[in-house]
């Protein structure tokens, strides 16, 4: 049984659907990635999976979570070991504004006690933060987006949860903080970990970092479902060949800078032989 299984799932809003049937699943310690452009309805299939729709948006279909349905039960309602962990596209309301980060943080750990609270400041550590203990007695407003965003990704990796949701975990990092925290992600997701991941991004290279298997949106509807080295081999659709595209030529161009550059007038005398 899939530890969560998304059917036929429509989301309308006052103006029309913006969600239009779309089927996926996560089997358990799977890592499963959501890609498509900006609009395509990512953020909104996470949003109908963790009951977090906002008002005015209407939803259908059929969300599974360990086997019990929970399209229409908002996030609060829901027990607490059913919901997952989640790391939000926009962390600046999902933290709480006048509790320092390291309080925070120790909520979910609590429990276990102080090593709990060291393993804590071990994965601010890990997550590229050089000073943890600042950063934990810091209010939510004293830090930047990107630290931010690192710090929701410590609380969601705290909470014991089966399943991890990430809506673009990483946007807002710089790429040399973004490889460590995609090292983490892979280090506390998958079999080892006893974990699943479903993660949205537009950006296939972050995919492929870290997830087995695809599911591309777009317009609202799954055009592409397969896995990721499958993808990256033969993709099928127009969109999913323009994502992939989009991140090979990022590469090619990198590597065209890189390239020592051809020294002046070789190209018409030829390589030197030795006479
Ligand atoms: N609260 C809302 N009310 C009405 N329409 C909405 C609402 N939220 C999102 N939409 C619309 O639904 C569509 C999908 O939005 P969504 O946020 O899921 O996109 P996304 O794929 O996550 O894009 P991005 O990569 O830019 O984050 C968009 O056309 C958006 O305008
Ligand atoms: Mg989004």
């Amino acid at each position: 049984m899939a530890l969560l299984d998304v059917r036929d799932l429509h989301v309308r809003g006052a103006a029309g659907d913006l969600l239009r049937g779309v089927d996926l699943s996560v089997g358990e310690h799977r890592r499963v990635a959501v890609l498509g452009p900006s609009g395509s309805g990512k953020s909104l299939t996470t949003a109908a999976v963790l009951g977090l729709l906002p008002p005015g948006l209407r939803a259908g279909g059929s969300v599974r979570l360990g086997g019990a349905e929970v399209l229409g039960v908002p996030a609060a309602r829901r027990p607490a070991r059913s919901r997952p962990g989640l790391v939000r596209q926009d962390s600046s309301g999902a933290l709480h504004p006048l509790l320092p980060v390291g309080r925070q943080l120790a909520l979910p750990v609590r429990a276990r006690g102080r090593a709990a609270r060291a393993q804590v400041l071990e994965t601010l550590h890990a997550l590229g933060f050089r000073e943890p203990r600042r950063v934990a007695a810091a209010l939510p407003s004293e830090l930047s987006g990107g630290q931010r965003q690192r710090v929701c990704l410590a609380l969601a990796l705290a909470t014991p949860s089966a399943l991890l949701v990430a809506d673009e975990p990483t946007t807002a990092l710089d790429v040399v903080t973004q490889a460590g925290v995609l090292e983490l992600l892979r280090e506390r997701t998958g079999p080892a970990a006893g974990r699943a991941l479903l993660l949205v991004t537009h950006d296939v290279a972050v995919a492929a970092a870290l997830c087995e298997e695809v599911v591309v949106l777009d317009g609202g509807r799954v055009v592409e479902h397969a896995p990721l080295e499958r993808v990256l081999r033969a993709p099928a659709h127009e969109r999913t060949r323009e994502l992939v595209a989009a991140a090979r030529a990022v590469d090619a161009h990198l590597a065209a800078l890189a390239a020592p550059a051809a020294a002046p007038g070789a190209a018409r005398t030829g390589p030197r032989v030795a006479s």
